[in-house]
């Protein structure tokens, strides 16, 4: 598949199947992630992988931050939050921590990881992998990036499911594309 292919042709998968991406995959998807564009090359991104039964362990913790931030959460909606990672066989935690760097608002740091989480799709789909881009409540909660060992000042920018798209999965319709409005001077309107 080429670049161009990629870019035209990915969407978000939800099932996601084994098996899970490969190591040699996976080191491609990090090379095409840190080859985002990324103000004043800090690197600002983190990745931490989940897979295995590792993501058992990180269910507990996603029901645990749920219990802590809603102690009112009934068992059925704790056990929904422990099954969340085995949704797919992998999930890539893509987190920022910004720092203070003149020249590099905190704001162009974390676009900095989108830009490298959107390369982890596009690295994935372009090797036949599927993804789905999630966050949620959890992403923003201290317990979960204590947890994963960063610091309650990281942003994590998403959890991206990792896997093989599940058999029945259908193409999805295409939205027709944007339409950039050509400004030539004057005030382009609303
Ligand atoms: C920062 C970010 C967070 C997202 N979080 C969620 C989420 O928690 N749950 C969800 O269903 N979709 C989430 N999405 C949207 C999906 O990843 C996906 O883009 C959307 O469903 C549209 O599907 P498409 O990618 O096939 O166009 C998120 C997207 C972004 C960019």
């Amino acid at each position: 598949m080429d670049a161009l292919e990629a870019l035209c042709t990915r969407t978000s998968i939800g099932a996601l199947v084994e098996p899970g991406p490969t190591d040699a995959q996976l080191d491609a998807i990090l090379r095409a992630a840190s080859r985002a564009p990324d103000h004043g090359r800090m690197r600002p991104w983190r990745f931490l992988l989940i897979r295995g039964e590792a993501r058992e362990r990180f269910g507990e913790v996603l029901a645990e931050a749920l219990r802590r931030a809603d102690s009112s959460a009934t068992d059925a909606l704790l056990e929904r939050e422990r099954r969340k990672p085995l949704r797919a066989p992998a999930i890539l935690v893509v987190a920022v921590t910004p720092q203070p760097r003149p020249g590099v608002p905190e704001i162009e740091q974390i676009l900095a990881g989108g830009a490298a989480a959107q390369n982890v799709l596009l690295a994935a789909h372009a090797q036949g992998l599927g993804t789905m881009w999630r966050t949620g409540e959890r992403a923003y909660d201290d317990h979960v990036k204590q947890a994963l060992g960063l610091p309650t000042t990281a942003a994590i920018i998403g959890f991206i499911y990792l896997g093989t798209p599940a058999p029945d999965t259908r193409p999805k319709p295409v939205e027709p594309p944007a339409a950039a409005i050509e400004w030539t001077g004057a005030p382009a309107g609303p």
